[in-house]
């Protein structure tokens, strides 16, 4: 088999955005355009990655890490000059080099495979992904001779009334035979409106020296849809948002209004889960089998049980076990983890805590940096006093205690087996298994003591 690279463009500032973050790293669906671009090119068996970066280098290096490697480009003087910058690294290479843009978050790995297919079947030594635009403004038109071979592409501002009117668009995916794409890249002149160098010029520069260029025409537009301004940025969120949300129904999910629940693309949602309106899944997010989400939770990174509910409510970070009940209201901090079976009600704030089998905290507590077993019940306003204006501490719940509502828990402090603390108190040492502990001063009572005030009132 041919060896096979690619390239990927994301240079260039992203002017039209008008963003302080670099255009390529603009989020769609959760994820930075040019991840999305890299993700999917890494389905395709390649040799070798390479990522052109020059405004916001580091931000988009710390962005893709080991999925790539770099070539910096210092000064933007187009698309050809940008490809040209991995020379270094490629020119002497034989293969096929798939060239991107970090802009066109919605191509497929299907779709790249298919341009390389036929590529190779036709034998030719540059083809260029094309697509059929309703609205061509803005895009390069590919212009076909009266054989109907794809002779140059000709960018928005360099062409013809005539030139304008072809629908036919160069999506900027491209693949070239490696050793013709650098010797051709030498030739690309800046002779244009722009003053750039146009990686499209090498396609007109390899048809005159004679050799055979190609052109792929995808079925589907919205794939090649290139972000260059907020407008088309929330265009591709939608076509994506559609595409992901199609696919879970189609696995069985039931989205009960997929115009208002947001999935990110690398979430897995396992059969007859069911999620209601204003949800948002993002990143590594799994969701087990029967699951109710929503309406109105946020979920990011983290594992959902089998059967568990969570209504209005945020987890992040977070492993969640079955059958467990969150909300409404309830937040889920990062790196907590919830057992099978467990309660975490309405206005509860759980973080780095960890709750066993069973456990429940219904209403209204703070549960920070704690270790809570199995089967123990956190009566109503229970708080963990975890923090001491420098440092954090610890609390630990064994099994079975049984914590009464309005209850201080100061750490580092211990609730032994099995335990009872009542309500009201404010633990700051640690209490034995099986043992009641009362830290809250006594009742007094005093009979009669309202007639006396009345009485002093009326003199
Ligand atoms: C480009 C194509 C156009 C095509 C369109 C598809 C050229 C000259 N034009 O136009 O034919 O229809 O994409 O979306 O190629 N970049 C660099 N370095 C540079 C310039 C750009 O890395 O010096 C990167 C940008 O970050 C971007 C990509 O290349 O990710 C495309 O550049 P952009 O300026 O968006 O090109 P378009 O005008 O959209
Ligand atoms: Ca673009």
């Amino acid at each position: 088999m041919t060896n096979r690279y690619a390239v990927v463009l994301a240079a260039g500032q992203g002017t039209r955005m008008k963003s302080k973050l670099y255009k390529v790293l603009h989020p769609v669906c959760g994820k930075p355009m040019v991840q999305h671009v890299v993700d999917q090119l890494n389905t395709l068996d390649l040799q070798e990655l390479i990522t052109v970066v020059g405004f916001g280098a580091e931000k988009v290096q710390e962005q893709l890490g080991e999925d790539s490697h770099y070539v910096i480009q210092e000064e933007q003087l187009g698309t050809g000059h940008a490809v040209l910058q991995a020379d270094d690294i490629l020119a002497d290479k034989e293969g096929t080099t798939v060239v991107v843009c970090g802009d066109t978050p919605l191509l497929t790995g299907e779709t790249l495979q298919k341009l390389l297919d036929h590529h190779d079947a036709q034998g030719a030594k540059a083809t260029v992904l094309t697509a059929h635009a309703e609205d061509p403004h803005g895009y390069g038109r590919v212009i076909r001779g009266g054989n109907g071979q794809v002779e140059r592409i000709v960018e928005q501002k360099d062409a013809s009334e005539e030139e304008q009117a072809i629908q036919e668009i160069n999506t900027g995916t491209y693949c070239f035979d490696n050793a013709m794409l650098f010797d051709a890249l030498k030739n690309v002149s800046n002779d244009n409106v722009q003053g750039e160098y146009y990686l499209p010029d090498v396609v007109e520069i390899l048809k005159g020296q004679g050799e055979t260029i190609s052109a792929y025409q995808t079925p589907e537009f919205s794939e090649s849809l290139g972000v260059n301004d907020r407008v088309a940025l929330s265009k591709a969120e939608k076509l994506m948002k559609q595409r992901i949300n199609e696919q879970h129904m189609r696995n069985g999910v039931t989205l009960v209004d997929p115009e208002q629940t947001y999935i990110g693309p690398d979430v897995t949602i396992g059969r007859d889960v069911v999620i209601y309106p204003g949800s948002v899944l993002e990143g590594k997010t799994t969701i087990e089998d029967d699951a109710l989400i929503g309406p109105h939770s946020t979920i990011t990174n983290s594992h959902v049980g089998s059967e568990t509910t969570i209504k209005q409510s945020v987890a992040a970070d977070s492993k969640i076990g079955s059958r467990v009940q969150i909300g409404p209201f309830a937040h889920i901090r990062p790196q907590s983890s919830l057992g099978d079976d467990v309660k975490v009600g309405n206005f509860v704030e759980v973080k780095k805590a960890s709750f066993g089998d069973g456990s429940k905290a219904s209403h209204l507590s703070y549960i920070g940096d704690a270790e809570v077993g199995s089967g123990v019940n956190i009566g109503c306003g229970t708080i963990t006093v975890n923090y001491d204006g420098e440092n954090k501490h610890l609390t630990t719940i064994e099994d079975d205690a049984f914590i009464g509502c309005n209850s201080n828990l100061i750490a580092p402090v211990t609730v032994g087996k099995g335990a009872y603390v009542a309500a009201g108190s404010t633990i700051n040492q640690d209490v034995p298994s099986e043992a009641l502990s009362i830290a809250r001063s006594r009742q007094t009572n005093k009979e009669g003591y309202a007639s006396k005030m009345k009485s002093i009132k009326k003199d």
